[in-house]
């Protein structure tokens, strides 16, 4: 197992870097802007919210667009091959605002630079490119920053430091009703189409009294919708030793545990998490979901496939039965408990009998929503080796048929909602309906109701009169 090292991100040192950045911001006409982008997942879209913590340390303000900034952060994503065509698109375009602005710096970060062959890449065909880091380099960022504005020159640091957690970074959240709380970080799984375990390194768990600690100051400052965030959040703890209770009682926190100690924090707030590895997940999980005040009925359960021989391949380690046997038994235990889940069509070797088992698995299940994709190839994968005989087109076809099924499945979900009130947490305004605001319920289903603006951040119960593909339509019920 991994050992775990914590650093302190407050070092002195940090600080002092941190300082000597300020300083020279400070002199500046005006105040310099940063511009930072974040692709892929939301344990992405956290560690955006770190970097741009840093900046705001550093004294940058933020821009609206890349042509207004002094600084310029593309934070990547690796986990299929047109998430990164969009990257490499993205920083062509970069290629004149640096003719232009020949001070403007520019950084990229994130699962992207931890590949060798494309930070290759980035060195031959990008040279434009200022400062390049990877997933655990985040804290390092003044530094490189100060040796690109002192010295000129480029800086890469794309090291795969497995099992560092880096705590106390500077947080710029993006919103004040909901929050991301990273609990753990990296994968062990070794899912064989997947580049996260290589990318992100060796699974390693945040103490419980950090998450602790983060949860309840993010529901003291007001936050309502707090999502912890993990590749595999049920394997959290496997990592961590034993805590020690008051009485001297050796406690081995993992998943369930945590989540019960969160439950306990007093407030009006929703917790939810992401993601669930079947493989992993408890009976204890969901009766503690089950009998919790604040832990939102919902499971997102990636199941991949519905069939066994797929799953073999893919390496995840259950079976569909075994799938199957959790759902029931967290719709026996959770209220109108819902699930979601991904899929991928077309991995090496599925035939389209197999494909099937997939649909027969999602109309069994009832998923209120899907996410699915169409296999990528990722090089250094175990699943790169292996023959594919279904061409693009076939896939494309199963593709279509997937999310036929999947529309008539969840459409019907939504309506099993209909005439039902449940509790919603307001988050903001509806962009497509004027004098509604949206909200979530439980089960993080989009709702819409007409309410003035004045409600945004509040909890209120909503009688649903409508379902649409992609939404609940309600009224408050006062
Ligand atoms: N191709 C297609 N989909 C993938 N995913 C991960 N790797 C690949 C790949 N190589 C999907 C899985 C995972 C989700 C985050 O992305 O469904 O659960
Ligand atoms: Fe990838 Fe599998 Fe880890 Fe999820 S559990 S990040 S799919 S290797």
């Amino acid at each position: 197992m991994t050992k775990t090292q914590i650093i302190d991100s407050n070092t002195p040192q940090m600080l002092g870097v941190i300082g000597k950045i300020s300083a020279i911001n400070y002199l500046k006409e005006k105040k310099p802007l940063s511009f930072v982008r974040t692709y892929g997942c939301q344990q992405n879209v956290s560690d955006g919210e770190k970097i741009k913590g840093l900046l705001e340390q550093m004294g940058y303000g933020f821009a609206k667009s890349t042509e207004e900034a002094d600084f310029i952060i593309f934070n990547t994503c690796a986990i299929r091959e047109n998430a990164e065509l969009k990257v490499f698109g993205n920083v062509g375009e970069l290629k004149k605002l640096k003719k232009k602005n020949p001070e403007l710096v520019i950084a990229l970060c994130g699962c992207m630079m931890q590949q060798e062959h494309i930070v290759e890449k980035i060195k031959k065909s990008y040279p434009y490119v200022d400062i390049v880091f990877g997933t655990q380099a985040i804290q390092t960022l003044p530094k490189m920053l100060l040796t690109v504005l002192e010295k000129h020159s480029k800086v890469f640091d794309t090291q795969l430091h497995s099992g560092v957690i880096v705590e106390n970074l500077p947080i710029h959240r993006d919103g004040d009703i909901k929050a991301w709380v990273p609990i753990m970080y990296g994968c062990d799984n070794f899912c064989t189409y997947c580049i996260v375990p290589y990318v992100r390194g060796r699974e390693v768990s945040r103490e419980p009294q950090a998450v602790l600690d983060e949860v309840k100051a993010l529901v003291d400052a007001g936050y309502k919708d707090i999502t912890l965030l993990g590749q595999n959040v049920n394997s959290y703890g496997k990592t961590l030793e034993p805590v020690v209770s008051e009485n001297g009682e050796k406690i081995q926190v993992r998943f369930p545990q945590l989540l019960k100690m969160i439950d306990e924090i007093d407030g009006d707030f929703v917790v939810r998490f992401m993601t669930s590895h079947p493989k992993d997940c408890t009976r204890d999980l969901i009766d503690v979901i089950a009998d919790s005040k604040h832990i939102s009925h919902h499971i997102h359960l990636p199941v991949q496939s519905g069939n066994n021989r797929v799953l073999d391949m893919m390496n995840r380690r259950y079976t569909v039965e075994k799938y199957l046997e959790l759902v029931e038994y967290a719709k026996s235990r959770i209220d109108d408990v819902a699930f979601t889940s991904d899929i991928i069509v077309g991995f090496p070797g599925e035939t389209y009998e197999e494909f099937l088992d997939t649909l027969k698995l999602i109309k069994k299940v009832g998923y209120d929503s899907l996410y699915t994709f169409i296999y990528s190839r990722r090089r250094g994968t175990k699943a790169a080796e292996m023959p594919d005989c279904a061409t693009d087109e076939e896939k494309s076809k199963w593709f279509r048929e997937l999310l036929k099924v999947q529309d008539e499945v969840g459409y019907e979900r939504y309506l099993s909602y209909v005439g039902k009130t449940q509790r919603v947490l307001l988050d903001g305004e509806s962009t497509s309906k004027e004098g509604y605001l949206t909200g979530r319920n439980s089960q993080n289903i989009l709702i819409e109701v007409p309410a003035d603006k004045s409600m945004i951040g509040k909890f209120v119960n909503v009688k649903f009169t409508k379902a649409v593909k992609w939404a609940l339509v309600g009224e408050i019920i006062k």
